[in-house]
């Protein structure tokens, strides 16, 4: 989704990875003007720096990043929900801004009952939005205007795909595509010492690994084929690729990805509990 962003003021609560992230994405794309994108920060290097790089107004007061803003976005640790997001910044966020989560494990429950009277969006965003190819899935809170729906469209737009979804399924999403950049990064490392095993140089594995990775994922975005039919469009009869699948079915590389996601399911629930 492109053009500008309906908003006269986006304030950020932490500039750490993911926000600095997103404001690389917003500001490369022209989404706003950088001026209008304000930072709340932790450290005065942090604030120069995202300052001095990104052209944003950022602040070590929170409550002044926020006051004005139509739109809020929390990048802050889960951890420090509690005491960072305090009586005094509910207080100073305008009674017409959205809310926007990035924090994992945070409910809308628990942030809308923080600023009360609110609009929530959480998001479940991935690193790979560090460099433009990032997946966010946005759920809505109840109540949401559409346009702020569409105004965080754009803004995880402009740092790759995004995906609308409910609340409830958010755990699912964090397993698949939160968690996910660590799964390929795995099978990316280990296909290349399978090319070093095969006599290529590490540097030229890792590059063949990681743009096989990319591009058939670009593939199946591109074409809108199920990845089955894509595999059995490079699988000859008694081929050679075929004979690599059935080496990786033998390996069930399927049922681990399957434990993958229920190891995070299961984790997830343990740390819920905690
Ligand atoms: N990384 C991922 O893969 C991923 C994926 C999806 C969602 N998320 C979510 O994204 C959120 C941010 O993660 P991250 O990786 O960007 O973490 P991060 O790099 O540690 O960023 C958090 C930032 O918050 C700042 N901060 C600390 N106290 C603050 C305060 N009182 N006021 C304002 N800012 C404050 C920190 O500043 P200092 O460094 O100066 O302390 C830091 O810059 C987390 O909730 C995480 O669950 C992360």
């Amino acid at each position: 989704m492109t053009g500008k962003l309906n908003l006269h003021k986006l304030a950020f609560i932490g500039g750490g990875a993911m926000g600095e992230a997103i404001i690389k994405g917003m500001t490369g794309a022209g989404l706003m003007d950088p001026a209008s994108i304000w930072v709340g920060a932790h450290r005065q290097e942090r604030a120069a720096y995202l300052q001095e790089t990104y052209g944003v107004t950022a602040v070590i007061d929170n409550t002044e990043a926020v006051k004005g803003a139509d739109m809020v976005i929390l990048a802050i640790k889960p951890q420090m929900v509690d005491s960072v997001l305090d009586a005094a910044l509910a207080e100073a966020v305008e009674e017409k801004a959205v809310i926007v989560s990035i924090m994992g494990s945070v409910t809308i429950e628990k942030i809308a009952g923080i600023f009360k009277g609110h609009s929530v969006i959480r998001t479940m965003p991935n690193t790979p939005l560090a460099v433009g190819a990032g997946m966010t899935a946005i759920a809505p809170g109840a109540g949401v205007p559409a346009d702020a729906v569409q105004a965080a469209e754009q803004i995880f737009g402009c740092c790759g795909e995004t995906l609308l979804i409910q609340e409830k399924d958010i755990e699912a999403v964090t397993a698949v595509s939160g968690c996910g950049p660590g799964y390929v990064y795995v099978m990316i490392d280990a296909l290349a010492d399978a090319g070093v095993m095969a006599v290529l140089p590490r540097a030229a594995a890792i590059k063949l690994a990681a743009q096989t990775f990319a591009g058939s994922g670009k593939m199946v975005l591109e074409t809108g084929k199920h990845p089955a039919v894509l595999r059995d469009m490079v699988t000859s009869p008694g081929g050679t690729t075929i004979a690599g699948i059935k080496a990786l079915e033998n390996g069930a590389v399927r049922g681990a990805l399957y434990n993958a996601v229920q190891a995070v399911l299961d984790r997830s629930e343990e740390l819920r509990k905690h």
